[in-house]
């Protein structure tokens, strides 16, 4: 598709709200969601047509070079969010609140999101748990900020948990994702992300809550999808999990293009004429 296609369909669209996913699930239109961290990369999936950018607290591994999620800060969230607002303009931009941002007291959540929504530009954030933080995702949707879920899989608890892996393998652990599900939506969520549940648990959530799922590693029953941009467009060069699809291997071409820079810069091959300005250009800077 050429690039005066693309930006007539960006014009065509409409920017996407909260609402629009609890309509996109009730006319069975599968939701699109994918992270960002900066402005370029929001710019470019806006651009494709996504229709949920999440600013992820995965910002510390894939972009920060972390082990884990949990030495993400408000600041840091705060700081690629604003970015990642400046570049999506119809998506919706969802931030996630970090590790202990929001488990401390509901006033400290109200007050964090609050910062996420004033100063991040963010339109939602998302927060891990269920049951367990029913009433703090009470008071952040009295207070007039969206929130969407996050249950099954939770990084901010890897310590607890003692690692990362499937969730719900056992029928105690499934019956709680359900009852996580469930409590959340009852406090007033837009929706809940499911990570790595198995096909048939997403199904039932999916089918037992009005609200959407958006799932990753957990199969195609839920109402959309949502992955890790670096993982799925081959920029981190990490571990990265079964479940995810390689779009595009951008790792080996950024690496392929510096080596390229780097032989025409030794070589004296780059410069050319065509990249130095001559009198007559040294006015402009632009192609
Ligand atoms: O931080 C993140 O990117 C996430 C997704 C894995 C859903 O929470």
């Amino acid at each position: 598709m050429g690039r005066a296609k693309i930006e007539e369909m960006t014009k065509q669209r409409v920017k996407v709200r909260v609402p629009d996913l609890l309509k996109m699930k009730r006319s069975g239109q599968k939701i699109t969601m994918l992270t960002a961290y900066d402005a370029t990369m929001a710019l470019l999936l806006d651009r494709a047509g996504i229709d949920v950018i999440l600013v992820g607290d995965s910002l510390g591994m894939v972009v920060l070079g972390e082990e884990t999620t949990v030495g993400v800060t408000l600041d840091m969230m705060t700081h690629h969010c604003r970015a990642v607002a400046n570049g999506a303009t119809t998506a919706l931009v969802v931030a996630d609140l970090p590790f202990l941002t929001y488990q401390t007291s509901t006033a400290d959540a109200v007050r964090n999101a609050g910062r996420l929504i004033q100063q991040g530009r963010a339109a939602a954030v998302k927060l891990e748990g269920g049951v367990s933080i029913a009433e703090t995702v009470r008071a952040l949707v009295n207070a007039g900020i969206p929130v969407m879920g996050h249950v099954g899989l939770l990084p901010q608890s890897v310590h607890l948990l003692g690692g990362f892996h499937a969730v719900g393998k056992n029928s105690r652990e499934a019956e709680q994702v359900v009852q996580d599900a469930h409590a959340l939506e009852e406090a007033g969520a837009f929706a809940v992300v499911l990570e790595c549940v198995s096909d048939e648990l997403a199904k039932r959530v999916t089918e037992e809550l009005s609200i959407p799922t958006i799932g990753i590693g957990s199969g195609p029953h839920c109402d959309g999808q949502v992955l890790v941009s670096y993982d799925a467009f081959g920029l981190y060069q990490g571990f990265v999990p079964r479940f995810v699809k390689r779009y595009a291997d951008l790792g080996a071409t950024m690496t392929e293009a510096a080596r390229a820079y780097i032989d025409e810069v030794r070589s004296g091959a780059f410069p050319s004429a065509d990249h130095s300005l001559s009198p007559s250009t040294a006015a402009t800077l632009s192609k």
